[in-house]
């Protein structure tokens, strides 16, 4: 591996599931955060997830010792001072990414590489906040970090190839399927999928059914309905990367829903906070309190995946990406059954 030692920045539901990623695949990690508090937060939710691979039989307890003998936790930044790679993954907020680099440019050796899981902001405005913006690639794993295969992998106009490529090659040895593009508002996983994702909100907003939106993209085969997925990829989150995307795109289909605006404002941010679209039993479950059995509906799924297979369409005939990318991003990140693309030719509406 060119990267055995590496540091991650921030121990929220996806810094933690990076730090995860990498202690087992055997990589020595440090995970780093602001306070006691922080830190306890993201080292228990990655005993807990290693604890229920053991539950299920996935993983031995001998294994997950490993894996936990691998991770080392510090709120002291001058524990990266050693790290071959250090990963940030905090909050969306560009001013606080600034202060996160400036204090890396301070601790890290001078050939270390530097990288970004932001999933909303730009990769260039992002290496702007460093004295290195040469050192600085996009790494971009999707949620839960451990399970799904994707890693976006996103290079600014400053970015050393020799360093994309060492990125590229260490996410593949950890098993992941990297996707190499250039940066772009949602890159390629985000952007098609938050043009299905934004208008379910804004057609929970009109008052369609919840349950019946989610049920309607299950019939198609995808792994969560729509509402279901925002609600675990975080409510805030998906506040920003709709802003983000709108921004870029100026489409009313990416324009965030008042639903989405009034639920965040609330607190209501999902599985995390307990609850969002739906009420989960307690912060941080899956487990959605008095179910309802939706109700599929063809018109409905058409209504949502019909242009979102468009976008994808448009973005590869923009040259942005490649068709076997596009499916890559959508199967690999999201647990779609098939890819957009690979749709497309399926409905007999793709020339290659
Ligand atoms: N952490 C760790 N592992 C988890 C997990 C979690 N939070 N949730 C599920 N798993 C594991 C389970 O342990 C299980 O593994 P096993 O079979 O080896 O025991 C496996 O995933 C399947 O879990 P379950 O049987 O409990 O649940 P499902 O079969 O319903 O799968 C799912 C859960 C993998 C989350 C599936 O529903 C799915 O793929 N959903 C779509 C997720 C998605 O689209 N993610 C991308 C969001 S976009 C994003 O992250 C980008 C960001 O920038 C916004």
């Amino acid at each position: 591996m060119a990267f055995g030692k590496v540091g991650v920045v921030g121990l929220g539901t996806m810094g933690a599931g990076i730090a995860e990623v990498l202690a087992r695949g055997g990589i020595d990690t440090v995970g780093i955060e602001v306070n006691e508090a922080a830190l306890e937060r993201g080292r228990t939710t990655v005993e807990n997830s290693t604890a229920r691979a053991v539950t299920r039989g996935r993983l031995t307890e001998e294994a997950r010792e490993q894996i936990l003998g691998r991770l080392t936790f510090s709120t002291d930044f001058t524990d990266l001072g050693d790290r071959d790679l250090v990963i940030e993954a905090v909050p969306e907020l560009i001013d606080l990414k600034a202060k996160v680099f400036a204090q890396l440019d301070k601790v890290c050796r001078p050939d270390a590489v530097l990288a970004t899981n932001t999933s909303s902001l730009s990769v260039t405005e992002i290496a702007g906040a460093t004295t290195r913006p040469e050192s600085l690639v996009g790494v971009h794993f999707f949620n839960p970090a451990v399970v799904m295969k994707l890693v976006e992998i996103i290079y600014s106009e400053r970015s050393r190839p020799e360093h994309v490529e060492a990125v590229t090659s260490f996410v593949r040895d950890l098993g992941k399927v990297p996707v190499t593009i250039g940066d772009r508002a949602g890159f390629v996983a985000n952007r098609l999928l938050f043009g299905l994702l934004g208008p379910a909100a804004q057609l929970a907003e009109t008052g369609v059914a919840k349950e019946d939106i989610d049920a309607s993209l299950k019939e198609l085969g995808l792994p969560m309905g729509p509402l279901t997925l925002m609600d675990l990829i975080g409510l805030d989150t998906c506040l920003e990367v709709l802003e983000s995307i709108h921004a870029d795109s100026g489409s009313p289909r990416h324009e965030p829903a008042g639903l989405l605006r009034k639920l965040v404002s609330e607190g209501s941010l999902g599985r995390k906070s307990g609850g969002g679209f739906y009420t989960y039993d307690r912060a941080g479950s899956g487990t959605v309190v008095a179910p309802v059995e939706g109700t599929a509906s063809a018109e409905v799924a058409e209504q949502l995946y019909g242009p979102y297979l468009q976008d994808a369409a448009e973005m590869v005939k923009s040259g942005y990406c490649t068709a076997d990318d596009a499916d890559a991003a959508m199967t690999l990140g999201c647990g779609f059954p098939v890819g957009p693309i690979a749709a497309l030719r399926e409905r007999g509406t793709w020339q290659d």
